[in-house]
């Protein structure tokens, strides 16, 4: 058995972990087994790897230590939950994986693709995901709904260029790889979104039974 990995991607905001249990509950009335996770984190320790990413602080995080911080989480979070889910043939729902390190470390920070990719191929092997929901929106849109739940993290304090670069990043590598991506307009409404995940859901159910 060989189970399904999706992942959802996008800015603060973008609707992610609201989507998220949107489609848990719909493959979960198909009676299919759903793993919900999130990245960076997803294991205790991976959560405490989370927290010194985000935590701002007064000693600046060097690119390169943050890049690998964000491995070191995935790697545990491999090891410890999403190939044991795959495994024994679930779906795993995670809330952002690699494509967001190539947008956030390499769109935002500047970091090169060729070395995030080399850290993919280290850390996952040929892991890589079924499946990627990509929830676009402008940027004002989903800084304002970040902002609206309050304190800011290290990444939400960002300006607009890096965020301007992180959505074209999304884009470009759902452009580039279109079997794997769908891109979903996420500044409509909720109600919109999930009716594109409706849409979406024969497919999804497909490849689950396939
Ligand atoms: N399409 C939408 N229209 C309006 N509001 C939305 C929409 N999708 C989500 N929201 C609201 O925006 C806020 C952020 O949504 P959510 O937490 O799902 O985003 P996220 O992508 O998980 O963000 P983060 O990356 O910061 O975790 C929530 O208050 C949610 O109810
Ligand atoms: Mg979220």
């Amino acid at each position: 058995m060989s189970g399904l990995f999706i992942t959802l991607e996008g800015p603060e905001g973008a609707g992610k972990s609201t989507n998220r249990e949107y489609l848990a509950e719909r493959l979960r009335e198909q009676g299919i087994e759903v793993v919900l996770s999130r990245e960076p984190g997803g294991t205790p320790l991976a959560e405490r790897i989370r927290e010194l990413l985000l935590a701002p602080s007064d000693e600046i995080m060097d690119s390169d230590t943050e890049l690998l911080l964000v491995f070191a989480a995935r790697a545990q979070h491999l090891a410890q939950v999403i190939r044991p889910a795959l495994a024994r043939g679930a779906v795993v729902l995670c809330d952002r994986f690699t494509d967001a390190t190539y947008a956030y470390q390499g769109g935002g920070r500047g970091l090169s693709e060729a070395r995030i990719a080399e850290l993919e191929r280290f850390v996952q092997g040929e892991l890589r995901p079924h499946l990627t929901l990509v929830f676009d929106l402008p940027v004002e849109i989903g800084l304002s709904r970040a902002a609206a739940r309050g304190r800011l993290d290290r990444f939400e304090q960002e300006g607009r260029a890096f965020f301007d670069a992180v959505r074209h990043t999304y884009l470009q590598r759902a452009q580039a790889a279109p079997a794997r991506y769908r891109v979903l307009d996420a500044a409509q409404s909720l109600q919109a979104v999930q009716r594109a995940i409706d849409a979406l859901l024969p497919e999804i159910l497909e490849r689950c039974r396939g």
